[in-house]
C-alpha cells in the first residue's frame, strides 16, 4: 500500500466522511477479490469502476485490461481525481488504452454518468453504509439500468459494521443505518451469487458478487 495515498485518504475522510466513508485505502487483497468476476471473463467488456478513491482497485484493473476492453473509472472527489491522472493512470498499464480513449476517467457523480452503452462489469467502492437510504436505493437502481442483462455488480462492505454502527448511535443515525442495512440484506437475499470475505483488509471486509436476473424494483421504503 502507498504510504502517500493513505495519508492523503485519511485527510479526505476527515473532510468528508460520509462521501468518503473509509479511514484507508482497500487492500490490494480486497482489491483483487473485487475484481474476481472480471479477470475470470475471456471477451471483450465494458467495465465501470464507481467511487475509485486513490485507485487501489483501479491499479488491480489496469493490470487485467484486455486490448478490447473498455473501462470508465468514476469519482465524485476531484482531489482524487487528481490523484488518480497523476499516479494511477500515468502507469504503463494504462498509457496506451487512456491515450485511444478506451479508458475514461469521469469526474462527476456516478448519478450524473448517463453512458451511452451499458456494462458488463460495475465494481463499486462506494461507502453505502455511510449514506441516507433514499441514496443507495438510487444508486442501485442505476447501477442494474447502467448493467447489460447478466451483468455483475460488486462492491465491498466492512464485516459487521452495518450491526456495529447501529448498536454504538442512536436517533436519526441509528434509524438511518438501520434501513440501509434492510435495504441491503434484501438485495443481498435476493441477487448475490457470490461473496468473498478479506480479512487482510483494515478492518476486514466482504466483497460482494451480484446479478440482477429480472427487473429488480430498489425503491427506499
Ligand atoms: C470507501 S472510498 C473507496 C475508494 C477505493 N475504491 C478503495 O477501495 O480504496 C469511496 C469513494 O467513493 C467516492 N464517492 C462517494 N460518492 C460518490 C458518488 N456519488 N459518485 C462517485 N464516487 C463517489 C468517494 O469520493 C471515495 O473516493
Amino acid at each position: 500500500m502507498n504510504l502517500s495515498h493513505s495519508i492523503q485518504f485519511f485527510q479526505r475522510y476527515l473532510r468528508n466522511p460520509r462521501s468518503v466513508g473509509a479511514i484507508a485505502p482497500s487492500s490490494s487483497g480486497l482489491s483483487l477479490a473485487l475484481c474476481e468476476q472480471y479477470r475470470r471473463c475471456n471477451r471483450a467488456v465494458r467495465v465501470l469502476e464507481v467511487g475509485a478513491g486513490t485507485g487501489s482497485v483501479t491499479r488491480q484493473l489496469g493490470r487485467l485490461l484486455g486490448p478490447d476492453d473498455k473501462l470508465d473509472i468514476c469519482e465524485i472527489n476531484p482531489d482524487f481525481g487528481d490523484i488518480l491522472e497523476r499516479d494511477v493512470l500515468s502507469h504503463r498499464n494504462y498509457r496506451e488504452p487512456v491515450a485511444s480513449g478506451r479508458v475514461r476517467l469521469l469526474r462527476q457523480p456516478v448519478q450524473e454518468i448517463a453512458p451511452t452503452e451499458a456494462y458488463d462489469y460495475i465494481v463499486s467502492g462506494l461507502p453505502f453504509t455511510a449514506f441516507e437510504l433514499k441514496d443507495v436505493a438510487e444508486i442501485f437502481e442505476i447501477i442494474q439500468r447502467y448493467l447489460k442483462p447478466g451483468g455483475v455488480f460488486s462492491y465491498f462492505e466492512y464485516v459487521g459494521l452495518r450491526k456495529t454502527s447501529a448498536a454504538l448511535s442512536w436517533g436519526k443515525k441509528r434509524s438511518r443505518v438501520r434501513s440501509v442495512s434492510s435495504f441491503l440484506n434484501k438485495a443481498i437475499r435476493a441477487h448475490e451469487f457470490d461473496r468473498t470475505t478479506v480479512l487482510t483488509n483494515f478492518p476486514p471486509a466482504h466483497a460482494r458478487h451480484l446479478r440482477f436476473q429480472d427487473a429488480a424494483s430498489f425503491q427506499a421504503a
